[in-house]
């Protein structure tokens, strides 16, 4: 008899912006002619920049003729794409990683998703709440958690994100192996200092924890104080992998390319204690499991960081900042407490009633998706989460009609 995993019966129903989605179709079918304008899920609107769709067309080229073909790439990457980001994006900002320790992906969903199967069934793990969702279904499937009972699954540690420790939870005050962290938040917008991020570095190093650290919001960092890797913090080589994505930063949602760094000084442990290369084993599963990014999106995203590609992927980040900023402006206009916008793409609003009957509120009322914050977890409860990509028409079209909605 052919047998399921049970982990999965403990999951919620559906993932969350599958749930979105459904019920944002839902009522469009009831409501035919009504424009709906979806600030829901992060996913972005403007095109490619013009460098990385002049490179994707010639790699394209390349492929169409027998001298210049390419069949399967390495796993890990091409070597000229992982030069650029470990030199644009870690070494220009004093962080010591090399492009041996790049691993180039199709998403940071994926990335964050699988990783934690490099790791025992047993560990004890940290998660935030509010917190984006693949991080705590990934391990649920894993079988590293209990059942849910009010919201919360059994043999978790969460890591209370509230308006009280304004969105930057505590250290946790039991030990914990794995701790997934992510800055610029999703959903709150919050960001971390330096000396903030450094207490978690050194809160891993002192229990032989792992923390996994997804930045793939750092390109909205506006404040040059705040980090943009935890590399930037001492000591993180022995105990961060990051995780990136050109998803939010280029365009890349619907063209898929990412990196995960795994430092070659990163460890974990055997059940004697012996000390393993992190980066080894990654190396190992992705080489099993994953057969690289296509040459031609490599190209374009590797087209990022040429001098017009660099501009133009700031003009992308300046124009869904702006967004984010008239959101905010408009919220609290309307009395609204709000959180984020201003060095990330999402702004998180506390409602006046719980979440999902604000999201049908402003589904129904104002034809406009939001993601509401319960989804997100406990913590956020009384929340939603408006996203600031689309064009700037819908964002202020949006607005008014929130506006009209909420008056
Ligand atoms: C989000 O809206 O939280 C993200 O777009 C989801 C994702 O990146 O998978």
């Amino acid at each position: 008899m052919i047998k399921i995993n049970a982990n999965y019966l403990k999951l919620q129903a559906s993932y969350l912006f599958s749930e979105i989605r459904r019920r944002t179709d839902e009522f469009q079918a009831q409501n035919p002619d009504k424009e709906i304008i979806k600030l829901g899920i992060g996913d972005v609107t403007r095109p490619l920049p013009e460098a990385c769709i002049a490179a994707f067309h010639r790699a394209v080229d390349e492929m169409a003729d027998a001298a210049t073909f390419r069949g399967y790439g390495p796993e890990q990457g091409y070597g000229f794409l992982r030069e650029k980001v470990a030199a644009a994006d870690y070494q220009e900002r004093g962080a010591d990683i090399t492009a041996k320790e790049i691993f180039v992906s199709d998403g940071a969903k994926c990335d964050t998703g699988n990783i934690q199967e490099i790791f025992a069934t047993d560990i004890h793990i940290a998660i935030p709440d509010p917190v984006y969702p693949v991080y705590l279904d990934t391990n649920v499937m894993a079988g590293r958690t209990g059942s849910f009972h009010d919201g919360r699954y059994d043999g978790i540690t969460y890591l209370e994100s509230t308006r009280q420790n304004r969105f930057i939870p505590a250290l946790p005050s039991e030990n914990v192996d794995l701790i997934y962290l992510c800055f610029p938040n999703n959903p709150t917008g919050a960001t971390i200092t330096r000396s903030q991020l450094q207490t978690w570095v050194d809160f891993a190093r002192k229990n032989k924890a792992l923390i996994l650290y997804d930045a793939a919001y750092e390109a909205f960092i506006q404040d040059s104080d705040l980090p943009q890797s935890i590399f930037e913090i001492d000591g993180a080589r022995e105990v961060a992998i990051e995780f990136r994505s050109f998803s939010k930063t280029a365009g890349f949602t619907g063209t898929r390319c990412a990196f995960t760094v795994v430092p070659t000084s990163c460890t974990a442990y055997t059940d004697s204690g012996e000390a393993r290369s992190v980066h080894d084993l990654w190396f190992r599963r992705q080489s099993t499991k994953f057969n690289a990014v296509s040459y031609p999106v490599q190209r374009a995203a590797e087209a990022i960081y040429s001098d017009a590609g660099r501009k133009q992927a700031r003009a992308l980040i300046d124009y869904y900042l702006k967004n984010a900023s008239l959101i905010r402006k408009e919220m609290e206009a309307l009395g609204y407490e709000c959180a984020g916008g201003e060095n990330s793409p999402y702004i998180w609003i506390l409602g006046k009633t719980d979440s999902w009957a604000f999201f049908d509120l402003l589904l129904e009322k104002a034809g406009v998706v939001c993601t509401p914050g319960a989804g997100f977890g406990r913590c956020g409860e009384g929340f939603i989460r408006l996203s600031a990509f689309n064009d700037t028409e819908n964002v202020q079209l949006a607005m008014q009609r929130i506006k009209q909605a909420l008056s």
